[in-house]
């Protein structure tokens, strides 16, 4: 069962949206929408289903609805139309009480701007999701010290956020993110505001807590790159749709529309395709006349850049094999020149 699921999910701003909804349901776009209705549509026919455990990156332009879609997750907006399922139940249904209970127990939410309460000190903007859960004082700074911990900030726990530089502030945020153990998390832009250097310290950062902690994490992005490095499964959204899903590799190899192409286009492929994307069986590597070089093995899930020099300066064919060392594939410089030249 998927942790998240949307079913056709519409959601159209202004005064009257259930009278536009057939339009947008006929096709209408979202700028026709706006111009004959004045409302906005915020997300067009959107179904998607997230994994347990998982990384789902939503990317788009500002505009696009990516904040809408998130949320929708925790319910911050309700859909003009659609199902919106956690673990297979329909929030919709519930009840305040469940409502509080979901939001409480089982997500939390990371925000561009950081939203730390500058008059609490790092260890009660930490703990605080848990004194809501009324945990008491003990459980509550245990729990928040080993958060603070995990995120590299031990030392820092009485300081006040704006004695803190902006990466720090968002450690303090994921830290108190993590603090009520949810099973999902939910990034908007999370690292948008912070520098380059530091948002790419923060990424780092959440790729190795996530490979221990294994959360669902739902996280909106306008870049690419940080799609590509971060997610399992990418969606991009464009005008409320979602117009193409797919993993980082599916994507750079066959971007489904316009829009998608044009995002891909500059990216750095030997970064973000793996040996196996681009391998041939092994069937077809005998067929095709073996190359010439020396043989070199990489793992399947080694990236272009790893083995590039390999076969290019050294002339070597790749043997693509998997982590018990069976023969998967091979790769010679023609595939090598195919898989980075495709447009
Ligand atoms: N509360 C609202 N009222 C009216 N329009 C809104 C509201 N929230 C978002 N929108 C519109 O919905 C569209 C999607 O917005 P949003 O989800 O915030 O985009 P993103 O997060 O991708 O920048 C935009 O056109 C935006 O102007
Ligand atoms: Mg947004």
């Amino acid at each position: 069962m998927p942790k998240i699921e949307l079913k056709n999910v519409y959601k159209i701003f202004g005064e009257d949206p259930n009278s536009v909804l057939p339009l947008v349901q006929k096709g209408a776009t979202k700028e026709e929408i706006l111009e004959d209705t004045y409302h906005t549509v915020g997300l067009d026919n959107v179904s998607l289903s997230i994994e347990e455990g998982e990384t789902f990156v939503c990317m788009g332009l500002s505009g696009s609805g990516k904040s809408t879609l998130i949320r929708h997750i925790n319910r911050l907006i309700d859909p003009t139309e659609g199902e919106v399922l956690v673990d297979g139940v329909n929030v919709l249904e519930f009840n305040e009480k469940e409502l509080l209970e979901l939001r409480r127990h089982e997500m939390s939410m990371v925000f561009q701007r950081f939203g730390l309460f500058p008059h609490k000190t790092v260890m009660e903007n930490v703990a605080y999701g848990l004194e809501v859960q009324g945990k008491p004082m003990e459980d509550r700074s245990h729990i928040a010290g080993e958060q603070i911990k995990a995120v590299g900030l031990n030392g820092f726990e009485h300081q006040y956020p704006s004695q803190l530089s902006g990466g720090m502030q968002q450690r303090v945020g994921l830290a108190r993110a993590l603090a009520t153990n949810p099973g999902i998390l939910l990034m908007d832009e999370a690292f948008s505001a912070l520098d380059p250097l530091i948002r790419n310290d923060m990424q780092d950062q959440l790729l190795e807590l996530q490979s221990k902690l294994h959360k669902t994490i739902v996280f909106i992005t306008h870049d690419l790159d940080e799609s590509l490095k971060l997610g399992d499964h990418i969606g991009i959204l464009n005008g409320g749709k979602l117009v193409q899903v797919g993993k980082p590799e599916e994507i750079i190899m066959n971007p489904a529309h316009d829009y998608v192409a044009a995002f891909v286009k500059d990216v750095n492929r030997a970064k973000v395709l793996r040996a196996k994307t681009i391998m041939l069986s092994p069937e077809k590597y005998t067929s095709n006349g073996k190359g010439s070089g020396e043989t070199h093995k990489v793992l399947e899930n080694s990236f272009i850049e790893e083995f590039l020099p390999l076969v290019l300066e050294k002339r070597s064919v790749v043997e693509v094999i998997d982590k018990d060392g069976n023969t998967m594939g091979f790769i010679t410089e023609k595939e090598l020149a195919q898989s980075l030249s495709k447009t």
